[in-house]
């Protein structure tokens, strides 16, 4: 029997060794240690030796077993080897042309923005900015805004300290504007603003454009064709507008302006709740308190002024359910626009 086990050794080892591929292997592995392969005979046969013989054949049986298992092991570790570029047979192919890292482009808000002000710097408007961190006075007393007002509420403005706010729109960077420039001054101002709010269509962070025109002589129906003009080039030649009274303690008369629905055309859809009309933006003329505050003077010069939410615009240009896609940066999104 022990040259039995040295004869099976031989072999099995000569035979393994040969195969180069893992079906084969397989097959070799399930004739040797399989449940019926070789060895299973092999430690079957035990039963019929002598008490003294069984415990060195034993062992030698196993160590057979052991011997096949680890040629096995070592031949399928070859294979894997030869897998591996530059290690095996496989040259590596040095024509392959490398991988590009991913390009990446502007964000949604961004290109309405850039569209937005490309819009307004065709009409010789210039853009400024402001803090985001700014004091009561620019965000609600020089705009005319009392201390009673409902927007001052902790509800609806983030304060920081005492008598310092997150801004609450763009507005403030008209007196920024306007306390370092004599009339007539044009600007756009797009920035983050901030309000306590947080549904579908309100973030606590969002966009907004900002336009303030004074010069001699601005009349509200300058406001309607300026407004006119950069709505047609945003939504199309066909969009109608509509300017609806409305009250901001800034402005005077004052204004919502609100665009035919871009989906729907006008008849009623899901995105305009049915009225038609997309509201897009409030707007009035300066009110003369403003300009006394900025140190203009009110009886030679008039102008009008506007806000816009630009996340708003995005989300009705590309017709998206929730403010917050723009915000968390999940490339699956950011990626279709
Ligand atoms: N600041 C106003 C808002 O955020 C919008 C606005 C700007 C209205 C300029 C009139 C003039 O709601």
């Amino acid at each position: 029997m022990k040259s039995k086990i040295e004869s099976m050794q031989a072999e099995a080892l000569a035979e393994i060794e040969q195969i180069d591929d893992l079906d084969a292997l397989e097959s070799a592995r399930i004739k040797w240690l399989g449940r019926k392969g070789a060895i299973t005979d092999l430690l079957r046969g035990l039963a019929d030796v002598s008490a003294e013989e069984r415990p060195a054949l034993g062992q030698a049986a196993n160590a057979l077993k052991q011997a096949i298992a680890q040629a096995i092991e070592a031949r399928k570790g070859s294979f894997a080897d030869d897998e591996q570029p530059g290690t095996g047979e496989t040259p590596i192919d040095l024509s392959l042309p490398g991988r590009r890292p991913p390009k990446g482009h502007l964000h949604v808000i961004s290109q309405v923005t850039e569209e937005i002000v490309g819009i307004f710097s065709d009409l010789g408007y210039q853009v400024a900015t402001g803090p985001d961190i700014e004091t009561e006075y620019y965000n609600f007393d020089a705009l005319n805004t009392p201390a009673d007002h409902p927007a001052r509420d902790s509800h609806d403005t983030f304060y920081v300290n005492p008598g310092v706010v997150l801004r609450t729109h763009t507005s403030p960077v008209q007196m920024r504007v306007m306390e370092k420039n004599p009339p007539p001054v044009a600007v756009v101002v797009p920035g983050r603003v901030y309000r306590v709010d947080l549904d579908a269509s309100h973030s606590p962070m969002f966009i907004q454009l900002e336009g303030l025109l004074v010069d001699k002589g601005v009349s509200f129906a300058d406001l309607k064709g300026t407004l006119d003009h950069f709505l047609h080039k945003l939504f199309g030649p066909n969009a109608k507008t509509r300017f609806r009274p409305h009250f901001f303690p800034f402005t005077e008369p004052s204004a919502e302006v609100d665009v035919s629905c871009s989906v729907c055309e006008g008849s009623g859809c899901r995105l305009c709740k049915n009225t038609g009309w997309l509201e897009i933006l409030g707007c009035g003329m300066v009110h003369p308190e403003v300009f006394r505050h900025a140190g203009y003077d009110y009886e030679e010069y008039t102008g009008f002024a506007f806000g816009l939410g630009l996340d708003r615009i995005a989300m009705l240009k590309h017709a998206i359910g929730n403010i917050r896609h723009l915000y968390e940066n999940d490339l699956r999104f950011l990626e279709q626009f």
